[in-house]
């Protein structure tokens, strides 16, 4: 039988299916029971920087008339400590509930308010650290590489915070993005996370307002995540994980040939319960079986950049104008 075991973040994990940061994973009850149906490991709900800074801003709100300064600064150590409070909380219990790795997330665009938080998030005894890292490049002034030197600092000044292996989370919204993935990877960090899918807008064009547009992905939304991970793999020198769009075996697969560590799943979780990641962690196996693979590392990878016969399949984007031009 295939051995489905692969190193992430220098950790070992049983197999390479990871339950995706999201409310699947903010309670240990249900971290055990993801655990149980196989998951290869957990990373936890996201600690919000925006949302602590919210909460804070909200109680401002509310207690305009009579404020003082000194009760505001109360209001907000009091807020933050009660959300990393619960979220230590959240670490501890969960791993004492599973024997899987637990990795822990923090979501932030800056370094002012979390980076201490990472400290308390590993003595909590976090196995690896998440961090989702995203500023929107809205801001005419800022150009790319300022943006770009700014996610640089914030993991330079976490890796001297922490001790535990650190994975960053990063959507494909870089100019410049191989360069940029690789430069970061020599950073320290130990893995990256290709790509966070966001909270997106949509147009309600009955009522004509800006609405949400729908939270699940579909497995097609995993091509974006493939076509970088194919040409990152070879090239960078950390572990890849993939998110976005993985929904079944068939794209587990498909990443681990084209060269990611792990795979992360989140709406197929949603969607279909527990016993989903049964029956994916099984395909896996039986997939590997088929083929005659005895473990991941025979064909990790046999599809990146590197080792395909035509390249340019992957860099092609523009395939359909050209097709268009030369029909003219
Ligand atoms: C309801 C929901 C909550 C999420 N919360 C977080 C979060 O707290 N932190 C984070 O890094 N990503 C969060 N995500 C993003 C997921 O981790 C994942 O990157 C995204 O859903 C794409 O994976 P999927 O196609 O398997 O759903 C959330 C996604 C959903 C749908």
């Amino acid at each position: 039988m295939a051995n489905l075991t692969t190193k992430y973040l220098g950790l070992t994990l049983k197999n390479p299916i990871i339950v995706g940061s999201s409310e699947l994973t903010n309670h240990a009850d249900k971290n055990k029971e993801w655990a149980d149906a196989g998951a290869g490991a957990i990373i936890l709900k996201s600690l919000f920087e925006e949302q602590i800074l919210m909460d804070i801003d909200a109680e401002r709100v509310n207690n305009m008339s009579g404020t003082f300064d000194h009760i505001e600064n109360y209001l907000g150590f009091y807020l933050k400590k009660h959300s990393v409070d619960q979220y230590i909380q959240l670490i501890k219990n969960t791993k004492s509930s599973v024997s899987i790795p637990v990795i822990a997330s923090i979501n932030c665009f800056d370094n002012a308010e979390w980076v201490s938080f990472a400290k308390n998030v590993e003595q909590a005894g976090a196995d690896a650290l998440e961090v989702n890292l995203f500023v929107m490049p809205a801001d005419f002034d800022k150009d790319g590489r300022t943006l770009e030197e700014n996610y640089l600092r914030i993991v330079k000044e976490l890796l001297n915070v922490v001790k535990i292996p650190v994975a960053i989370k990063l959507s494909s919204y870089f100019s410049g993005l191989a360069n940029f993935m690789l430069e970061l990877s020599k950073t320290g960090i130990k893995g990256i996370t290709l790509f966070n899918k966001f909270y997106s807008p949509a147009v309600d064009i009955e009522h004509e307002k800006i609405v949400a547009a729908p939270i699940f992905s579909k497995a097609e939304d995993n091509a974006n995540t493939l076509r970088w991970m194919s040409i990152l793999s070879g090239k960078v020198t950390c572990d890849l994980s993939a998110s976005t769009g993985v929904h079944s075996a068939k794209e587990v697969i498909s990443n681990l040939l084209v060269g990611a560590t792990t795979t992360q799943m989140v709406s197929a979780i949603y969607e279909k319960g527990a016993s989903h990641i049964t029956e994916t962690v099984h395909a896996l196996e039986q997939w590997m079986d088929e083929k005659k693979y005895a473990s991941i590392e025979e064909y990790r990878g046999k599809l990146n950049q590197k080792n395909i016969k035509n390249p340019m399949m992957l860099e092609r984007a523009q395939f359909m104008k050209y097709f268009s031009d030369s029909g003219k």
